[in-house]
């Protein structure tokens, strides 16, 4: 994994979106997307640049279960607000949270990903080292899935709500078969709260108890950190 330490989360937001732009221009067509406070200050450079994205695919990571797409908590309505209306996309792809039939939906964005090979997938991290909502214990070899959220997600999530028992019990989310099969990733992570998933991520053994470890698999990661996210990390790994 390539780990770049930034001062602060403007200039990873600015050091992840010069990438993007390198890779857009070299012929990415299907961004994968992702939501939380994290990836904000990367959607403002994509909205202060002249990038044109309207030949430009996204699948998003998760949708909450039983969020309606207007709803303000739910991704859907943050991918509007952040970027898309802003930026529109070709086409944007974010699980559907309203569905009656979970599994039919996980399958078919399964089938959605396999006709559009994710060139460039951005993901965040959670506390306990979660991607998209994949928490400790999720199998590595599964596709999207619906999640039953831990209490840690659940609490860490509730500071976007009124309060936590208004926070959805499940999502739906892809696996981390999914993201490995990106050609690139990029993870981004502020502040000192991610410090020891980010060390556990990168020093630790790779384990299901700790899911973002499956990216040390991957040939192409790039880890945009800032300098509290990296505070934890022996320097040996920082570039
Ligand atoms: C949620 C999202 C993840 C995100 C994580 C961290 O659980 N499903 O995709 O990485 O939160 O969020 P934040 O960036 O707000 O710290």
């Amino acid at each position: 994994m390539k780990v770049i330490v930034t001062e602060n989360k403007i200039q990873g937001g600015a050091r992840a979106f010069e990438i993007f732009e390198k890779e857009i221009r070299n012929g990415a067509k299907v961004l994968g997307l992702a939501t939380g406070s994290t990836p904000e200050t990367l959607y403002q450079s994509f909205v202060a640049s002249d990038l044109n994205c309207e030949n430009l695919i996204s699948i998003n990571l998760d949708e909450y279960v039983g969020l309606k797409p207007d709803n303000p908590q739910s991704y859907h309505y943050f991918m509007q607000k952040h970027l898309f209306d802003k930026k529109p996309f070709k086409k944007s792809y974010i699980p559907d949270g309203m569905t009656k039939d979970v599994a039919a939906t996980c399958k078919a964005y399964d089938q959605i990903i396999k006709e559009h090979p994710i060139d460039l997938q951005l993901l965040g991290i959670g506390r306990n080292g979660h991607i998209a909502f994949n928490e400790p214990g999720t199998p590595f070899d599964i596709g999207t899935h619906e999640v039953k959220l831990t209490e840690n997600t659940i609490k860490a999530n509730s500071r976007f709500f009124d309060n936590e028992d208004e926070v959805p019990k499940s999502a739906i989310c892809m696996g981390s078969a999914n993201i490995m099969q990106a050609k690139k990733i990029i993870l981004m992570a502020f502040g000192e709260k991610k410090a020891k998933a980010i060390k556990e991520m990168i020093e630790g053994p790779v384990t299901e108890d700790v899911p973002a470890s499956i990216l040390q698999k991957h040939p192409d990661v790039t880890v945009i950190l800032d300098t509290a996210a990296a505070q934890e990390l022996d320097d040996k790994y920082k570039n």
